[in-house]
């Protein structure tokens, strides 16, 4: 089919790129000439394991084409997705601008392009419930294209978004048309894996799973690190408990690690738009801000224990943080709990280094010289009177541990991720804080000993 993708940012390529390679002509728009520029070079502007190779196999054969020109990418279009920025505003709500003025940039093309056939509207961008419909009678009122609108919430992780796109759990599609569903059925035919899997329903239906799903997730963490302030005053390990409930097939395992909070720029932005979007009907959400109000406090909670169990005054003491990503394989800061965290720390007086295989050079934009920039975890805890890990890169696991302690000024570490063993923390003589587990406090003493 012939398909364009306004906006090549991170839900926009994905889209774009994984259409073309299930066989549609795709088009990308892009109006950051920088960005656009990237594209036509063939670079992938984000940095997202396997999509630079996919982008690139179908970028040189033709079915991925990038422009900045919306009439001519979308003058034979069947298949319209916007994919722009829904980013929060600074009182939580919805900026809907760049899809307001993307609807209207496409509403003047297709107005000009006067095609004979129907032409579908996908809205993949995230947005609140009411938005499709007044998009659809707006497109109504202004063109006399023949015209259809749907939405298409995405459930694309960071880090898997190639794997979730071509391998959906489900994909569902809100709207009122017979019509524009068959379309989209015939566009994702090739990865729909069970008919039960592709859903239709109305336009706020749709608007709300994608709202609703983030939430719950976000949910699920924020209980399960609630839970790490009863397991430490109780001598109780969250990660028994992880398995001991996950096991129950109505719980089922996933997301349900605790940690130092949950970031990125997803879930703290869709719960606090369900919040807004509850308040704007009068209605006041307890659950929903209680996700956000845990997720806050258990960030701080990390950066005051690290003060807690220092054994030393935290001013001037030297704070090696791993991991700067909001969470593993993505360079993504957004809403990281390393922001908080070191920001904490640092306002406390401690001196920081930091460090992480891809987020560093965006982290850098943000503290600048504040912080003393490490190229690895081995340097980056040289010297320092604690380690804090933040984010859940695997190659964190398996550094060599008895190494670094010698290093260190004091080897602690205050495992944000609970992705350390404790035998080996005790083994090579660190003093060992996990989050919700049973911490390790003799190593230190042993190593002394030794
Ligand atoms: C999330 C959703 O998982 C996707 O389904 C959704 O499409 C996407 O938001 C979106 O709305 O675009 P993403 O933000 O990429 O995806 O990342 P997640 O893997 O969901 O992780 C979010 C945060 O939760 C991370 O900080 C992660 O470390 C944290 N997390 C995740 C936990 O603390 N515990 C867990 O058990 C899982």
């Amino acid at each position: 089919m012939d398909v364009t993708v306004i906006g090549c940012g991170y839900v926009g390529l994905v889209t774009a790129t994984c259409l073309a390679s299930i066989g549609h002509t795709v088009r990308g728009v892009e109006k950051d000439p920088r960005k656009l520029k990237t594209l036509k070079d063939g670079h992938c502007p984000i940095f997202e394991p396997g999509l630079q190779e996919l982008m690139q196999e179908h970028y040189a054969s033709g079915a991925l084409q990038f422009t900045d020109n919306v009439k001519a990418a979308t003058q034979d279009a069947e298949v319209i997705f916007l994919a722009v920025g829904t980013p929060p505003k600074a009182d939580g709500t919805v900026d809907m601008s760049y899809l307001e003025a993307a609807g209207k940039e496409v509403c003047d093309a297709l107005a000009e392009n006067e095609n004979d056939y129907l032409v579908t509207i996908v809205v993949k961008s995230t947005v609140p419930a009411g938005t499709n419909r007044k998009l659809y009678n707006f497109l109504k009122q202004q063109t006399k294209a023949y015209v259809q609108v749907v939405s298409n919430p995405e459930f694309l992780r960071e880090g898997t978004a190639v794997h979730d796109f071509l391998e959906p759990d489900r994909i569902v599609i809100g709207g009122e048309s017979p019509e524009a569903f068959r379309m989209m059925r015939r566009l994702y035919d090739p990865i729909v894996k069970r008919e039960e899997a592709f859903m239709t329903m109305n336009w706020e239906s749709a608007e709300l799973t994608k709202y609703a799903a983030n939430a719950m997730l976000a949910a699920r963490i924020s209980f399960m690190n609630e839970m790490t302030i009863l397991c430490e005053a109780y001598g109780a390990d969250i990660e028994e408990i992880r398995k001991g409930i996950g096991s129950d097939f109505r719980i089922g395992p996933a997301f349900l690690k605790a940690g130092c909070g949950y970031g990125g720029s997803c879930f703290p932005k869709d719960v606090a738009a369900l919040e807004h979007i509850s308040r704007a009907i009068g209605h006041e959400s307890l659950f929903v801000n209680a996700i956000q109000k845990i997720n806050t406090a258990q960030k701080v909670r990390f950066a005051e224990k690290i003060m807690q169990k220092l054994g030393r005054p935290i001013v001037g003491a030297k704070i090696a943080v791993w991991g700067l990503a909001f969470k593993a394989d993505t360079d993504d800061i957004r809403e990281s709990p390393a922001l908080d965290v070191i920001r904490h720390l640092l306002d406390k007086g401690a001196h920081v280094t930091a460090t992480d295989p891809k987020a560093m050079e965006n982290m850098k934009h943000v503290f600048k010289d504040e912080v003393e920039w490490s190229p690895d975890p081995v340097s980056c805890a040289v010297g320092a009177d604690a380690v804090a890990l933040l984010t859940d890169w695997p190659q964190y696991s398996t550094l060599p541990f008895r190494k670094i302690a010698a290093t260190m000024n004091q080897p602690i570490i205050f495992d944000g991720r609970n992705c350390l063993h404790r035998d080996l923390m005790r083994e090579t003589g660190f003093q060992y804080y996990p989050m919700g587990r049973p911490a390790v406090e003799n190593a230190l003493r042993l190593k002394h000993k030794v």
